[in-house]
């Protein structure tokens, strides 16, 4: 039997269920020798803005505990370069391209999503989650009234665009965000963003980062993402995508079986800017060896280590 990999997030149907999470893919074909963008289910580039965004001092980034801290700080080229530039050559070689939105008002949201409306961007993933801004971001997402208001104002601006809403790891009750994001509209929500951090030398007293806070990512955050996924999952109809840690095709069924519809790869490919080949032809032999047909099949399987 050949399994079927293909999956629907809405109206988008995604030839496999992984996807080049934002930030970590550059900004075109940087990485196209290595990872073909057409070759996986879509890629989301690098958040954008209305205006270029400088971003944070450097250093941005740092190794620990067994994963990466990073406070980039949304540095971005504009809405503007991005559809002139980035966009072009990714939608020439037939990618699905997702634009990730962030804004430091939600009418910066709204604005972006009237513009990318008209622009031939697949989809729109709302960053509401970004741990390395000093306002905006984060803020947005920890609050599920504003969230859901800021998805409510992107929707209508983004016409017939798939909007999806990536939420933050740490919140009071994620199910409920999920619930109010997808009742304001949302095709999708995808989850998690980095886990804000803090890494520091003790001989120098002094932070590893300009901005002195980042966000984690990698290995260590998987069974926090993990249970996020699971609890999102369980709380909404619509398509979750998961995302944390995800470095091997068994870390992709996890995120699967928790729940999830399709998957991002993010610090993965840092590390390894071919890891999405591997894993996509690792997912479909592990789909093979266990006589899986689809990914529906698999999704929200979870059971308990005593359930029958
Ligand atoms: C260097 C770097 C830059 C990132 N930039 C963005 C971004 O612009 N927008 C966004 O929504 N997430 C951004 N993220 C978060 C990732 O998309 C992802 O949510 C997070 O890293 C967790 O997944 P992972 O453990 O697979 O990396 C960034 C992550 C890293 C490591």
């Amino acid at each position: 039997m050949r399994p079927n990999l293909t999956v629907q997030i809405g109206s988008l149907t995604l030839k496999n269920p992984l996807i080049a999470a934002s930030g970590v893919y550059g900004y075109g074909l940087e990485l196209a020798d290595f990872c073909p963008p057409e070759s996986l289910g879509a890629v989301i580039l690098k958040g954008i803005s209305l205006t270029p965004w400088p971003g944070n001092p450097l250093p941005r980034a740092v190794e620990a505990a067994g994963g990466l801290v990073n406070a980039i700080g949304l540095e971005n080229m504009g809405v503007k370069a991005f559809l002139t530039k980035a966009l072009p050559p990714l939608k020439a070689r037939k990618a699905v391209v997702g634009a990730n939105v962030i804004g430091r008002t939600l009418d910066d949201y709204a604005q972006l999503a009237q513009i990318l409306a008209q622009s031939p961007v697949d989809f729109l993933e709302l960053n509401i989650s970004c741990p390395n801004l000093a306002q905006g971001g984060l803020s947005f997402g920890s609050d599920p009234d504003q969230a859901a208001r800021l998805t409510a104002d992107a929707v209508k601006k983004a016409g017939d665009k798939p909007v999806v809403v990536k939420l933050p790891p740490l919140v009071t009750d994620i199910a409920l965000l999920a619930q109010k994001v997808i009742d304001a509209g949302a095709t999708a929500i995808s989850l998690i963003n980095t886990v804000p951090a803090l890494v520091i030398n003790p001989r120098t007293r002094r932070a590893a980062l300009g901005n002195v806070t980042g966000g984690l990512s990698g290995p260590p955050i998987k069974p926090l993402a993990l249970r996020q996924v699971y609890l999102a999952a369980k709380a909404v109809k619509a398509p979750v995508i998961g995302l944390g840690g995800i470095f091997s095709a068994l870390d992709a069924a996890e995120f699967i079986v928790a729940g999830a519809t399709a998957v991002q790869i993010g610090t993965a490919i840092l590390a390894d800017p071919g890891s999405p080949l591997t894993i996509l032809k690792d997912l479909f032999d592990f789909f093979s060896q266990e006589n899986i047909p689809s990914v529906p099949s698999l999704r929200g399987t979870l059971k308990g280590p005593n359930e029958p």
